[in-house]
């Protein structure tokens, strides 16, 4: 686990990224002091993939889940969706004192972020980051927000969750492209920023587990935010990620190779 703060704004959150914490949420959140009621934003994918396990947690728990699945991906970050999130809660009567709780990837964490940013000017929320990218970076840092016609992330708060929760082995059921964009992020970091990064990527590629006929999902593996690392979450490797034996199949070696070889990262929208 890492604490996160932020220079000048007194702002100190845990990030906990191990395996099997999707089953620990709701004592996590126990011990956290979490009110029995609570508000889910996912999308319909992560409901279907992990939503079981995910709300049993809470309910053993003692919680009270209230959900909202948004559909998946980069359609649902506009402000009508947020606009919808809160004339929801607004019929149930959610008060101050809710929490939020973003399950899913980047897209669920900036709208339920934002969302609770806003309804009655601040609502706490808690990250629980299911994709590389969420569990990597867009989880971390309280930047929240959606897109506008006229542009990516153009209207947004910074926001931070009380804590960020995520399960390595939630990636096991990632999509391929998805697994690989966020790859891309945490490359792109090691170019820019730590290129120690790119070590650990090529080492877990080339690793044992990497072979056919190995495991995928070691029990002890992890991906963690990097030890120093401060109020943004720049991805660091711990040996034996869950999804290292996907590094070879879906191209990260040949990626981390092209970025040592000058390759200028592409120029994606900024999270
Ligand atoms: N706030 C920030 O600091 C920040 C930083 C970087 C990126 N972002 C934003 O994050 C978004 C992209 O995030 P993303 O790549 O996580 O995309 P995403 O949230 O759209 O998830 C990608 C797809 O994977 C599915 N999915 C998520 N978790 C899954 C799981 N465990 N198993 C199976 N399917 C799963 C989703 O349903 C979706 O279809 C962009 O909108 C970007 O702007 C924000």
């Amino acid at each position: 686990m890492i604490r996160v703060s932020a220079a000048r704004a007194r702002i100190l959150y845990p990030v906990r990224i191990e395996t099997g914490l999707l089953r620990r949420v709701g004592p996590l959140l126990r011990a956290a002091r979490a009110p029995r009621d609570v508000l889910v934003v996912t999308d319909r994918t992560v409901l279907r993939f992990h939503g079981a396990v995910f709300l049993a947690s809470l309910r053993r728990a003692g919680f009270r889940p209230r959900v909202i699945a948004l559909p998946p991906g980069e359609r649902s970050k506009t402000l009508a969706r947020v606009r919808a999130l809160c004339e929801r809660w607004t019929a149930w009567g959610v008060d101050r004192a809710t929490p939020v709780l973003a399950l899913g990837g980047g897209v669920v964490s900036d709208v339920a972020g934002f969302a609770a940013a806003a309804y009655t000017r601040g609502l706490d929320w808690y990250a629980v980051p299911t994709t590389v990218l969420a569990q990597a970076d867009a989880a971390i840092g309280g930047k929240v927000g959606v897109n506008l016609p006229g542009g990516k992330n153009l209207l947004g708060a910074f926001h931070h969750p009380r804590a960020v929760f995520g399960d390595p082995s939630t990636l096991a059921t990632l999509s391929p492209r998805a697994f690989r964009s966020g790859l891309a992020e945490i490359v792109k970091i090691g170019v820019i920023r730590k290129p120690s990064i790119l070590d650990d990527l090529e080492r877990l590629a080339g690793g044992d587990l990497a072979r056919p006929g190995r495991p995928r999902h070691p029990p002890r593996a992890q991906l963690r935010p990097h030890g120093g690392a401060r109020a943004r979450g720049v991805a660091g490797i711990r040996a034996d990620p869950p999804w290292r034996g996907r590094l070879d199949r879906d191209g990260c070696r040949a990626a981390t190779q092209r970025a040592r070889g000058g390759a200028s990262p592409s120029p994606g929208a900024r999270g």
